[in-house]
């Protein structure tokens, strides 16, 4: 497949609109060999038409300008696909690529076609199979009724019906480095599309998702009014504007992306101090929007002290929050809940500071319930009855193996199984050994979590990553480490109940050893809650 990428915009390929391009010629190549060449527009030397329809009365169709017109009508008529790529100027394409359009004229001929209401020219060449789509990103929220006269004209030299389009409006968003995930993301419906077009059109679906603003109308123009980086002059009575600081035009762009569906009932502070820069900015999160404060500071909910330079990174993804806090890049003070549910607070586009977005969980889910149920009913149904308990046991772990299909499964899940069936097995079938049941499955359930200590997810991770956004949260060292100390608590705890559950058995407190092994688990199950809020907010205050 020949294509032809003609690039128009005035920043060559600087464009927002050179991006969607390439992705959606990227998209062709997926599915077809390409051979691809490029006329940059701005790099060429390109000059006006001079209206002297020299082209025509020379009956050859060679323009008498001299520039590098030549090699773009060349490629044209080499091309398969023709990729009219430009960002819309004044409802319209930009002035260059206007003239280049207009410098066409010796692709047709002179005569006129009387099958045409308005009036034209037939081709001077066999155009026919040569396909054409015009992609254009444009500076407002929406692409609806600004494409009208960029219609009119590519309808009048295509051919209605003749041509793919793909309009783009919030182009500005794509030079955006902190907005890469959200802006990525529509390069990579633009692919899929490119892909489409090729074989047998761009699908509804894609269409409608080529349609969807990237952000809804009033986020976006006050992240876009907050881009400008100044603001308006009040003592001004016309057309001036101030500069406004880097930190505030920053701050001002991240309170755009405050999502009101967050709202909890109570207006959050957040304060942002950037310690490089010595500035401080107040987002006060409330139900119908937000402010931001510069000055006439409130209370705050949570305080972010962070060099500018610093969030800035994460905002554009260079580094994740999580591991800028492990890497002790910046403190955190107050209600620690804001970070680890960011993305909540601060929708679409941002990172999340430090994890944590339950809702975009689709993964299936892992349930510690599973890996805990095989050794509840060993211990219980042992101490009960060693005969029925084992069978009950085994019994309820081969159930459980029917639970797995709504559940992930996870090593410790087929570990506990497989230790409580051979625990059980084993007091079936060597019943004066019972006595020993019971201390050793406390150490063989202790060792297990002590020994996934040293791995690199910790197991208390594997369960508590459905609340963290997934496997995702495995990347936060932080997360890791919060685990990490959890599960050795846990094991440490389970080796010790294995000890005293021993020497006990055979001393006058015999009977309260069921009773102590219930409680001492609760409270730990207590402790772990606590801890897990607890010592993330530590670490981030330090
Ligand atoms: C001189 C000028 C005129 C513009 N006119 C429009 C316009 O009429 N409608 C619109 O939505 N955006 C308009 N824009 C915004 C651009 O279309 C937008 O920034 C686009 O993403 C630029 O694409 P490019 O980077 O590929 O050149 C204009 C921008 C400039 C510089």
């Amino acid at each position: 497949m020949k294509i032809l990428l003609i690039n128009g915009s005035p920043k060559g390929t600087k464009s927002n609109t050179y991006r969607l391009s390439k992705a959606f010629i990227d998209g062709i190549g997926d599915v077809s060999p390409t051979e691809i060449e490029e006329a940059t527009v701005k790099e060429m030397d390109l000059k006006s038409c001079l209206g002297c329809f020299g082209c025509w009365k020379s009956g050859n169709g060679t323009c008498v300008v001299k520039d590098d017109m030549q090699s773009v009508l060349d490629k044209m008529l080499w091309a398969d696909v023709t990729v009219w790529s430009f960002g819309l100027y004044f409802f319209n394409v930009p002035g260059k690529m206007k003239m280049l359009i207009d410098r066409q004229l010796p692709l047709s001929m002179p005569f006129m076609v009387s099958d045409s209401e308005t009036g034209g020219h037939p081709s001077r060449y066999d155009m026919s199979g040569k396909r054409n789509i015009v992609i254009s990103t444009c500076g407002f929220f929406t692409a609806k009724g600004n494409y009208e006269s960029v219609n009119a004209m590519f309808d009048h030299f295509l051919g209605k019906g003749n041509y793919e389009t793909l309009y783009c409006p919030q182009g500005e968003l794509f030079r955006v480095p902190e907005l890469h995930a959200k802006t990525d993301e529509y390069l990579g419906v633009v692919r899929k599309a490119g892909a489409e077009y090729i074989q047998a059109g761009i699908t509804a679906e894609t269409r409608e998702k080529l349609e969807t603003p990237l952000f809804p109308r009033d986020v976006f123009e006050k992240m876009a009014d907050a881009s400008w980086g100044i603001e308006q002059n009040a003592a001004a009575e016309n057309g001036t504007a101030v500069r406004s600081s880097e930190g505030f035009s920053f701050t001002r762009q991240m309170a755009a992306l405050y999502n009101k569906a967050s709202y909890t009932g109570r207006d959050k502070v957040l304060e942002m101090d950037y310690t490089d820069v010595g500035e401080r900015f107040q987002i006060v999160m409330k139900k119908d929007g937000y402010e931001v404060l510069r000055e006439n500071f409130m209370p705050f909910t949570t305080k972010i002290e962070t060099p500018l330079t610093v969030w800035r990174d994460i905002a554009a993804g260079k580094i994740s929050g999580a591991e800028a806090m492990a890497k002790k890049m910046y403190r955190v003070a107050g209600d620690f809940d804001m970070m680890l549910h960011w993305n909540n607070y601060f929708g679409d586009g941002d990172k999340p500071a430090v994890s944590a977005d339950t809702s975009k969980t689709k993964e299936k889910g892992t349930n510690m319930l599973l890996m805990l149920l095989p050794w509840i009913a060993l211990w219980v149904g042992v101490s009960i009855h060693s005969r029925i308990g084992s069978l009950v046991t085994i019994g309820i772990c081969g159930l459980l193996q029917l639970l797995f299909a709504r559940n992930r499964r996870t090593f410790y899940d087929g570990f506990s199984s497989a230790a409580a069936i051979g625990f059980s097995l084993t007091a079936l079938l060597l019943p004066e050994s019972v006595h020993l049941l019971l201390p050793v499955s406390y150490l063989v359930f202790g060792l297990m979590w002590c020994v996934s200590c040293f791995c690199k997810i910790p197991l208390t991770a594997w369960y508590s990553m459905n609340d963290y956004n997934g496997e995702s949260a495995m990347q936060n060292p932080l997360f890791v480490r919060t685990n990490r100390i959890l599960t050795l608590a846990w094991g440490v705890l389970y080796v010790l109940t294995a000890v005293w559950t021993y020497f006990l058995m055979g001393s006058e407190i015999a009977s309260y050893i069921a009773l102590i092994n219930n409680i001492v688990p609760i409270v730990m199950g207590i402790f772990t809650k606590w801890f897990q809020g607890w010592y993330p907010a530590h670490f981030a205050s330090k």
